[in-house]
């Protein structure tokens, strides 16, 4: 007899999506729902791929650090004495036990277990471990907090978990050049974070279309119209494109206008543009002319995800007496619960074992590069079990 495989998507469904752009359909409901899709999501994309975790002005000082989950593991991004940012794995070198427990936070001189006090200092390295001295042997070297991969690109801190990913420049080499947006020495004027009843990938395809902006965003339309943008585009590891300011704006606020200037350097197409990216698997890029707007999504269940955004400014703009970035923050954080509402709602629709996918409108290209770049590397653990109809 043979052993019976998982049903995880149907050969048929996985070719719909792969059809050319006008013929294909958006993906079937399992890979909103399936835990076990979200298993297999969490191991071949979340623990491969790079993360990113935040902008390093975020990590001004050293000790300040940033702990993020995914799937059984937890990591943290921190600043060092030396200036040097580094991860590591959220797990005593005792006995196990977890460390920290805030999203962002400071520590002292060094992270100190609660369990039996083992302290760490800022760079993973063991400092302290009450009475192992007594210990024949122990050597507090040879138990500095595990290390993870830790690079940054454009000012942006990325992880991997992954010891053999590509270097995180090789995986970006075919972005497009936004240098001139100098990212690396912009500044954290606002965070935000919110915990929503949606699959991550939801959030990614809704970053991807301005389709349904007149129906949830009546404050977007008059600042950028909903059918301005021009053509997106992908790569190995991202997709999106512009969209045109309206007449008259100069960003994204809910009057359209700011008293920041453009940041240096952008040529007059940047002043008249919004750049949305999705770098895989889950960071939105999104460059206004005098801001920098990221989202990252960190899945917490097929159904369940966090969602954390910070507001990117430059330094000339944060020194003034007057800096107020609340026209900015203000406007998304508006257009994001908009965004969450529509998601949870989504969600609640393609749980439906009656959920059928339409069609793609040609407003959402994005969604169709996404959709089918999601394939392409969930293929070997979706096709492989493809043995019925689980639409
Ligand atoms: S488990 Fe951390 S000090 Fe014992
Ligand atoms: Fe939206």
């Amino acid at each position: 007899m043979s052993e019976s495989k998982p049903n995880l998507l149907s050969l048929a469904d996985i070719e719909a999506t792969r059809r050319p752009f006008v013929e294909a359909r958006p993906l079937p409901g399992p890979p909103y729902r399936d835990p076990r899709i979200f298993s297999a999501e969490i191991e071949t994309l979340f623990l491969k791929m790079w993360l990113c975790v935040g902008h390093q002005s975020g990590l001004s000082s050293p000790g300040d650090y940033l702990m993020r989950e995914v799937g059984d593991e937890s990591v943290i991004v921190m600043r060092g004495d030396d200036g040097t940012i580094r991860a590591f794995h959220n797990v005593c070198r005792h006995r196990g036990t977890r460390l920290l427990d805030d999203a962002v936070g400071t520590v002292p001189a060094c992270i100190s277990c609660p369990y039996h006090s083992w302290a760490y200092g800022l760079d993973g390295k063991l400092l302290t471990a009450p009475l192992m001295d007594e210990v024949e042997g122990f050597d507090k070297t040879d138990y500095a907090l595990c290390p993870v991969r830790c690079e940054t690109w454009n000012g942006f801190v990325f992880i991997s978990f992954d010891p053999d990913a590509v270097a995180l420049v090789e995986c970006f080499a075919g972005l497009p050049d936004f240098s001139r947006f100098g990212m690396e020495r912009l500044e954290l004027g606002a965070r935000h974070e919110y915990e929503i009843a949606a699959n991550w990938k939801l959030v990614c395809e809704n970053y991807g279309e301005c389709y349904h902006c007149p129906t949830n965003h009546p404050q977007l339309n008059p600042v950028s119209h909903f059918r301005s943008g021009g053509d997106s585009f992908e790569g190995d590891y991202f997709c999106g494109g512009p969209m045109r300011l309206n007449d008259g704006c100069v960003t994204m606020t809910v009057t359209g206008q700011t008293t920041r200037d453009p940041i240096e350097g952008l040529g007059p197409d940047d002043l008249r543009l919004v750049h949305y990216f999705n770098i895989y698997p889950a960071f939105l890029l999104s460059l206004h002319p005098d801001y920098v707007l990221t989202h990252t999504i960190w899945p917490g269940a097929a159904d369940r995800s966090v969602i954390r955004c910070e507001w990117l400014f430059a330094p000339e703009a944060i020194d003034r007496s007057d800096f107020d970035p609340s026209d900015a923050v203000d406007f998304w954080h508006v257009t994001n619960e908009q965004d969450w509402a529509i998601c949870e709602r989504a969600q609640k629709g393609v749980q439906s074992r009656s959920y059928r996918p339409g069609r793609y409108q040609s407003l959402e290209k994005t969604i169709y590069f996404f959709d089918n770049w999601y394939l392409r590397f969930m293929e070997t653990v979706l096709s492989g079990n493809c043995n019925g109809d689980n639409g």
